[in-house]
């Protein structure tokens, strides 16, 4: 396994050994609710900066965004710790034959070209476990985005780290998702799962820490490093992102 970008031994993340099946998880688990969130996103995106600038999708995971962005004629650069999603993504995307760029680090090691977008969606910034790597990880954001560049985050809500929505027990998907509280607003979360994909039977289990970050914590720390908020457009009723989380910044 290669070394990280800070040079030191790569240590195993959450998702790596069964990112092969976190499509399939995700999808069944989420179904129309991740799809309308998907084709929301997308639309967003569309509307705030035209096809062919350039995203940083950090914390890309299997490329829910970043190949349909391809696709559309964005220059995608998709930042993923966990090897084993970047893989996933990046099998994807050959097997679609579209062109993205890789980079195995975490947001705040990123070094690379800059961007017209930085997108943080679907519950990255929780797998981030203290303020200063938080704080670093915003600014390098705001360091690697063009003047005028825009940044999407998501800031997960208090509501998921106290219900377990994602509970299935199915003929075909079997999964148990276990949140415990700690001080600080840290969770060890738990899955278990075992399913059917196809005719290949899968079993893994995942354990890793994750946290809350309330979004005071966030704007102060977005504020400080000079990020204005933009927008509340997503909080019409109809639109898919009202009510998420998401909010849209600029540099
Ligand atoms: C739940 S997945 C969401 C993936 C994708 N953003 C999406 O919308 O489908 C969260 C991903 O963020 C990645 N991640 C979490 N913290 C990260 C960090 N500091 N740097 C890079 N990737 C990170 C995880 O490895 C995981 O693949």
């Amino acid at each position: 396994m290669s070394n990280t970008p800070n040079n030191q031994p790569y240590q195993p993340q959450p998702h790596d050994h069964w990112a092969k099946y976190y499509d399939f998880v995700f999808e069944y688990t989420f179904g129309g609710y991740y799809r309308n969130l998907t084709e929301g996103t997308l639309q967003a995106i569309q509307q705030i900066v035209p096809a062919s600038t350039t995203i940083l999708d950090y914390g890309a995971g299997t490329g829910r965004l970043t190949l349909p962005l391809s696709q559309y004629g964005y220059q995608v650069i998709a930042v993923e710790k966990s090897h084993g999603m970047l893989e996933v993504l990046k099998e994807k995307a050959a097997k679609a034959g579209l062109s993205v760029t890789p980079y195995q680090g975490t947001i705040a090691e990123y070094q690379g070209p800059k961007a017209d977008m930085a997108l943080a969606v679907f519950t990255v910034i929780a797998y981030i476990l203290n303020e200063e790597e938080l704080k670093t990880s915003f600014q390098n954001i705001y360091n690697h985005l063009n003047d005028g560049g825009y940044f999407l985050l998501e800031t997960p809500s208090r509501y998921l780290f106290s219900e377990q929505p994602t509970n299935i027990q199915e003929s075909n998907l079997v999964r148990q998702v276990q949140l415990t509280s700690h001080h600080n607003n840290l969770f060890t979360y738990t899955e278990t799962c075992r399913g059917t994909v196809g005719n290949e039977n899968f079993a893994y289990e995942d354990k890793f820490q994750i946290r809350y970050w309330p979004s005071e914590t966030v704007m102060s720390l977005l504020n400080e490093i000079g990020f204005n908020e933009v927008t509340h457009q997503f909080e019409s009723t109809t639109n898919p992102l009202a009510h998420t989380g998401y909010q849209l910044f600029q540099k």
